[in-house]
Formats: structure tokens, C-alpha cells, sequence
């Protein structure tokens, strides 16, 4: 089947908002150091330009997590397919994900790691789906909320592709 994709957040307007985020988290984090953690593969195109707008001293990490269900709908059975390279305690996280639906993902992560001693934890996502959540979830730091529709680009895929869309577009199917 194929599938046509059509822009809903074009790339400058990407930029602005993640050189935004960036500065917030510079003031936030003003005499502290952060590990970004970035839930593979999606949000990684995310985390870097991210960590490039951060003033305060930065070090990454990746996670990457599996849950089980079609490639639309997060079952909420959450696998740890790689975990960090790197113990947390004592460090200041910021979890970084590329978009949030149900919440399940960031939820399970969130209570995991919390587990693991960190000085302390908060949650950053580039984009949001407000309307699909199922979980009671805090996100510190949200690009932009959208509507109830699959996207893809700047990391987001759909069945591995449009990862590397240097925008967000909605999918639609032919
Ligand atoms: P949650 O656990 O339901 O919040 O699902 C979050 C994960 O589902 C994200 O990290 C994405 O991997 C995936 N996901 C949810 N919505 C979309 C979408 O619209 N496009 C691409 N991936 C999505
Ligand atoms: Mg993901």
C-alpha cells in the first residue's frame, strides 16, 4: 500500500521551537550538568539538535524500548530492548522522546528509572497527542501538541521509513 505525506509542521518552524526548548533548559539547569537520555530510534534526530541548543555541560545516552502491538498502537507491554550504557545516580536526567500517545512508553521508563538513583528526572517530548493519552503523565517539556494523527519525520517513522523527513508530516493512505 502506499502513502502520501503531508506537511504539518514544516522545518523551520522545528528549529525555532527545539532552539526554544534548548534555552528553557539552559536556564533550568543553570550550575548543573544533564544527561539526556533519548529513547531510540525515533527521537534521536530530536535529542541531538536538542543537545546542541543546551549552554550547560550535556552528556547523552540512549535507551531503546520495544512494545508489543501493531506499528500504530502502543500495547503498553513495554520490553527493554538496549539499555543505557552508562549508571545514573546521582545525575539530573531529562528523558527525551520523540512523541507521546497513550503514555504507557514514558510512564514505564519514568518508574524504572526512578529506581536507579538519579538525582533527578524529567520528561521531554517533541511532540504530543493529547487526546490519545490513557495514562496520568507529567511532560516538563512538549514541542508542539497535534492532533489525534499519525506523523512521521525528523526520527518518527512509519514501518522504518520517513525517518529522515526534515520535517513532521501527517501520513495518509492511499
Ligand atoms: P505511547 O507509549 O503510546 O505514548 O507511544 C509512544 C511511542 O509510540 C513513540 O515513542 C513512538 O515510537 C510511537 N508513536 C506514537 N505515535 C506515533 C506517531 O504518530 N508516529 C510515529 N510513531 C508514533
Ligand atoms: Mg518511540
Amino acid at each position: 500500500m502506499a502513502e502520501t505525506i503531508e506537511v504539518l509542521i514544516p522545518e523551520e518552524d522545528i528549529e525555532r521551537r527545539v532552539k526554544e526548548i534548548g534555552e528553557q533548559i539552559s536556564r533550568d539547569y543553570e550550575g548543573r550538568e544533564v544527561r539526556l537520555i533519548g529513547i531510540l530510534k525515533g527521537a534521536c534526530f530530536f535529542m541531538c539538535e536538542l543537545a546542541k541548543r543546551i549552554t550547560v555541560p550535556v552528556s547523552i545516552d540512549f535507551m531503546q524500548c520495544s512494545s508489543y502491538g501493531s506499528s500504530t498502537v502502543s500495547s503498553g507491554v513495554i520490553s527493554v530492548k538496549k539499555d543505557l550504557d552508562e549508571p545514573i545516580d546521582g545525575l539530573h536526567i531529562i528523558v527525551v522522546e520523540d512523541i507521546v500517545d497513550s503514555g504507557k512508553t514514558l510512564h514505564y521508563l519514568g518508574q524504572m528509572l526512578e529506581q536507579r538513583g538519579a538525582a533527578s528526572i524529567r520528561t521531554c517530548t517533541l511532540l504530543d497527542k493529547p487526546e490519545r493519552r490513557v495514562v496520568d503523565l507529567h511532560v516538563d517539556y512538549t514541542g508542539f501538541e497535534i492532533p489525534d494523527q499519525f506523523v512521521v519525520g525528523y526520527g518518527m517513522d512509519y514501518n522504518q521509513k520517513y525517518r529522515n523527513l526534515p520535517y513532521i508530516g501527517i501520513v495518509h493512505l492511499d
